[in-house]
């Protein structure tokens, strides 16, 4: 399964990063302001699906531009994100990805995200570890969020969410040793897994967004939460993600800002 991943992931990835520049339809989704949709993210996931759903017809999807199947059991069930970083992606800033998580009995059992422009695959799967380009990943040993270096991002409806995130983002900004701002959440948790960034936290991410990620920094040694330290659940919005070592502070430091 992890293969058939690694395979769906890269030829989207690479579908993508040959239509960068080449957006034709940029549409809002429904009801939001900022949230943007283009034909290339639909087609990504289309690709993606076919190649699934050729191999495991009877597993279920859950894919950000068409949603879930309802009526359909099994244990399994796949989490697609077809191009994380839309709104880069519309403005031909080549920070963007492919994020694929597996879900089985409700546990991730295997992810993987793919940047084209890179030509990085983070891939991991339960209890076997996270690797770049095949190189076993760990996450950093910073210990202290003074010398951290953190990224974050801003939910689309930043101007009327009452998550405090900009709070947050202030917060972050006088603690640690400086915070960044990249556009795509899976990239960020793929970073913090291969030890690039100590730290990462974010409000109102869905669970595409997060599935892979998650997986690989658990897989390299890091740790992943709620905002209150809880055990996380991918499907509850809020992510707070580290080395380990900087959780504490971390949380410490979100629930200061309540
Ligand atoms: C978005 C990106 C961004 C995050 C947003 C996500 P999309 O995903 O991951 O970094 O701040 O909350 O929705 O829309 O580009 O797939
Ligand atoms: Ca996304
Ligand atoms: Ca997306």
């Amino acid at each position: 399964m992890l293969n058939i991943a690694i395979e769906a992931a890269k030829d989207a990835g690479k579908f993508l990063k040959q239509n960068l520049g080449k957006v034709r339809e940029i549409n809002l989704k429904s009801g939001q302001e900022r949230n943007l949709v283009t034909e290339i993210d639909k087609k990504s996931e289309e690709l993606i699906i076919g190649i699934i759903r050729k191999h495991f017809p009877t597993h279920d999807i859950l894919a950000e531009e068409s949603g879930s199947e309802h009526g359909k059991k099994s244990d399994f069930r796949w989490i697609i994100d077809p191009l994380d970083g839309t709104t880069n992606f519309t403005h031909g800033l080549p920070i963007f990805c492919v994020s694929i998580g597996l879900e089985h009995k409700g546990e991730i059992v295997a992810g993987v995200i793919y940047d084209p422009n890179l030509d990085e695959l983070f891939s991991a799967e339960k209890g076997r570890g996270a690797f770049l380009n095949g190189k076993r990943l760990r996450v950093s040993q910073t210990p202290l969020l003074k010398n951290s270096l953190m990224v974050t991002g801003f939910p689309y409806n930043v101007t009327d969410n009452p998550d405090n995130c900009i709070q947050h983002f202030v917060n972050f900004l006088m603690a640690a040793q400086a915070v960044r701002r990249m556009g795509s959440a899976a990239i960020d948790l793929a970073y913090v897994a291969a030890s690039r960034y100590d730290g990462f936290w974010e409000v109102n991410l869905n669970a595409w967004d997060m599935a892979a990620g998650v997986l690989l920094i658990r897989e390299a040694g890091g740790k992943v939460t709620g905002f209150t330290g809880e055990e996380i659940d991918i499907y509850g919005k809020r992510v707070v993600a580290s080395n380990g070592l900087i959780h504490d502070e971390m949380i410490g430091l979100i629930l200061k800002a309540k």
